[in-house]
């Protein structure tokens, strides 16, 4: 049976909209779902973390924060590592993914774990195992995937999956300021996301 990661960052909850469509997505995908709701509490890395992350400071020594941050890096690469597929929903905010988003790749990508550096000289991803990423993002103005120049979202985002091996970045997308302007928006989405998966 496939897994599915999936990872979600709107703090509102049931009045998300880009939840809507990951809602959408999960229910044409099947498999065992993994959530990991980022919309609070990742930990940011820290200076003992990233002296642990290369060597120089045994699990054992690491305390409060430092032990926080290292044993949420654990399990979000085990998940990522488990997966085949990532879903992944996320709001625009600020002309990019949310802070919370960035937060969580800064604890997945860990070198010698999900990428590394060949003898040649080249990035690997060591999560090649990732046969597709299925982004869903909503936003109040800005289209993102259309060549907005302030859309920071689209390409940032493609790039941290690639970089990590995902084999395939795939983003749908609805834009409106509120949801009556947004919910057709939501549809054609919908409709762009089962022929997608059909
Ligand atoms: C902190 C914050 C920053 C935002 N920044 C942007 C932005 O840069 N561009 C934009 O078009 N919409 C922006 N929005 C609007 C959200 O992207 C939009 O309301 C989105 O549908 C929210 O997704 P959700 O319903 O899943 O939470 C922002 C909203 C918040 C709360």
């Amino acid at each position: 049976m496939p897994n599915i990661l999936y990872v979600h960052a709107s703090p509102r909850a049931e009045r998300s909209h880009s939840q809507v469509l990951a809602d959408h997505v999960l229910s044409k995908l099947p498999g065992k779902v993994t959530s990991r709701d980022v919309s609070k509490s990742v930990p940011f890395v820290t200076d003992n973390q990233i002296s642990h992350m290369y060597g120089f400071a045994p699990y054992g020594t690491l305390k409060g924060a430092d032990k926080d941050a290292v044993d949420y890096q654990d399990a979000v690469v085990a998940e990522i590592l488990a997966a085949d597929t990532v879903v992944l929903s996320a709001p625009m905010w600020n002309l990019g993914m949310p802070a919370s988003v960035k937060a969580w790749f800064d604890q997945v990508i860990r070198v010698g774990q999900t990428w590394k550096m060949s003898d040649e000289g080249k990035y690997v991803g060591l999560a090649s195992q990732i046969t597709r990423v299925v982004i869903v993002g909503t936003s109040g103005g800005i289209p993102a995937g259309a060549g907005h120049p302030w859309d920071f979202y689209t390409g940032h985002l493609t790039a941290l999956f690639q970089f990590i091996g995902a084999k395939e970045v795939k983003i749908f997308w609805a834009t409106g300021n509120n949801a009556e302007v947004i919910a057709p928006h939501i549809e054609v989405a919908k409709k762009q996301i089962d022929e997608y998966l059909k």
